[in-house]
């Protein structure tokens, strides 16, 4: 299980997020849902190890791994997709992909590339283009089988879909679903409720910087203030 508990966080000034906690576990889809400024990006990058905490821990399957940098953590199979993707747009769409396997040897490299392949088969005819040059959609399945390149047991997406055209959209969620089939743990931040909810199996929702909501995706897609808030009050 990948847990957080009482975290802390905050940049420069005043603190950010207060006392969140949340687990997430193998085989799930959990989702962490909120407004824009919530807070949701700060407990990715705390989790991922790519801003320090002020306060609380971050355990990976028991262990905790608050201090240990984001590498390690990856090496520990925690990976992160970052919220606008971070992709080097003059290198090619191949070798983005292979930057996500510096921790790997060169069997498994071409294990997980076979696999990443598999799992987007948009992706082999464009290896050889620029990542600028690719669509959001496209650009958003390069960053994800980036990440999968380190074979992680632990997956956060930060708003995989913003962006993204319906179809898109659809895909990316559907592959979510997916990898947590497949027995990743994933953590899926996102502004499409319905449909993150429709993937996953527990969330939480996070305002200003706390956790307000948290429950099966049953539950919270039935609650009013859910409904109301972010389903439009039509489900
Ligand atoms: N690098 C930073 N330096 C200072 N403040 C920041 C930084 N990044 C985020 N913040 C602030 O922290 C708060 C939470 O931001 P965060 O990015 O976690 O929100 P979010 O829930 O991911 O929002 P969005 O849905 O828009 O991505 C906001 O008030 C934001 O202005
Ligand atoms: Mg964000």
């Amino acid at each position: 299980m990948l847990s957080a508990d009482g975290l802390e966080l905050g940049y420069a000034g005043a603190p950010v997020v207060r006392g969140v906690g949340l687990s997430v576990s193998p085989g799930q889809v959990f989702a962490l849902l909120g407004a824009n400024g919530a807070g949701k990006s700060t407990v990715a990058r705390a989790l991922a190890g790519v801003l320090p905490v002020r306060g609380g821990t971050v355990t990976l399957d028991g262990v905790d791994i608050t201090s240990l940098s984001s590498n390690d953590r990856v090496r520990r199979g925690l990976s992160l997709v970052p919220e606008g993707r971070h992709l080097f747009g003059r290198s090619t769409v191949r070798d983005n992909i292979l930057l996500g396997a510096y921790t790997r040897t060169r069997h498994q490299r071409a294990e997980s590339f076979d696999r990443v392949m598999e799992l987007f088969p948009q992706l082999p005819r464009l290896l050889g283009k620029r990542a600028k040059d690719l669509s959001g959609g496209e650009q958003q399945m390069v960053a994800v089988g980036r990440a999968l390149m380190a074979d992680p047991r632990y997956l956060i997406l930060d708003e995989p879909s913003l962006g993204l055209a319906p179809i898109y959209v659809d895909l990316i969620l559907r592959q979510a679903g997916s990898l947590a089939a497949a027995g990743v743990g994933v953590l899926l931040i996102e502004q499409n409720v319905g449909k993150a909810l429709d993937v996953a199996g527990g969330a939480a929702v996070i305002e200003n910087g706390t956790v307000s909501l948290e429950g099966s995706a049953d539950d919270l897609r039935r609650d009013p203030r859910v409904v109301d808030l972010y389903l439009g009050g039509m489900s």
